[in-house]
């Protein structure tokens, strides 16, 4: 399942982490060469550390709280994007405030007048800082967890696809992607997959969502690099663009 990118995602985690600690135990020690140490850690993992705002959680902002945005109830179209992002401190970008994943989709939603919603889970229990939500979403793939989502999905009988998107968590959807796909009805529906990453690309969610999904139709996802997403956006654009008319939209 893992790919050379995922190694290459695992081997800098893992880098880092040992980094991390080393700063610690130098710290402990007294030595002076701990600040060194912490300060060459971050910088491998975050560019913006010195973002001194609190990390506002996607799930605290009270203008999106797991609605469609785009159309409201009498929208006409029949394509919806689905999709779960975080904020807080992420992989190689620092601490955002607009999810990488979130970018993405709304640029599909833009080009293809598609409905929004973004997933958002029921009781907001994913840490803010990136070694702590690695932690529990690597708890969560173990125990094969089914996270449950705010609210509900809008009405999928008016879609007839659906782009669904989130970051790439250890090789996988995220958890609570698996309790989408579970808890509703997508049979009969065009769906495709789009993943934001460092390394992994699409990590087989579209084997996955189809196996999740087995009445659907899978279509060609898309793969964009979360520091992409974030720091490249006219870049992004032209392949989310490129993509959306191979695909015929
Ligand atoms: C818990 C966790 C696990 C991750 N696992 C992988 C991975 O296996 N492969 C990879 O390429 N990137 C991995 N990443 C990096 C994210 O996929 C990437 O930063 C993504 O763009 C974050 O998107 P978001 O801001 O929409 O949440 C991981 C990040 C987190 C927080």
């Amino acid at each position: 399942m893992a790919t050379g990118g995922s190694e290459v995602f695992k081997e800098a985690f893992m880098r880092n982490k040992l980094a991390l600690v080393l700063a610690a135990v130098l710290m402990l020690t007294g030595c002076g060469s701990a600040a060194a140490a912490t300060s060459a850690a971050a910088k491998e993992e975050t560019t913006s550390a010195a973002v001194e705002e609190e990390p506002t959680s996607s799930a605290a902002k009270e203008e999106t709280p797991g609605e469609t945005t785009n159309a409201g109830t009498d929208s006409k179209t029949d394509k919806l994007v689905l999709y779960f992002s975080r904020t807080g401190e992420q992989y190689t970008v620092g601490v955002i405030e607009h999810g990488n994943t979130a970018i993405v989709a709304e640029m599909i939603a833009e080009k293809t007048g598609a409905d929004l919603f973004e997933i958002l889970p029921a009781d907001d229990h994913y840490p803010m800082t990136y070694q702590e939500l690695t932690d529990v979403a690597k708890r969560e793939q173990k125990d094969k967890a089914r996270p449950a989502y705010k609210g509900q999905l809008p009405d999928l009988s008016k879609y007839s696809t659906v782009f669904i998107g989130a970051p790439v968590w250890w090789d996988d959807w995220p958890m609570i992607m698996y309790t989408v796909f579970e808890n509703n009805d997508f049979s009969g529906k065009t769906l495709i997959p789009f993943s934001t990453h460092e390394g992994s690309g699409l990590s087989g969610f579209d084997k996955k969502l189809q196996a999740a999904c087995s009445g659907a139709e899978v279509g060609k996802g898309l793969a964009i690099r979360g520091n992409d997403a974030q720091n490249a956006r006219e870049k992004v654009r032209g392949s989310v663009n490129g993509w959306l008319t191979e695909l015929g939209f």
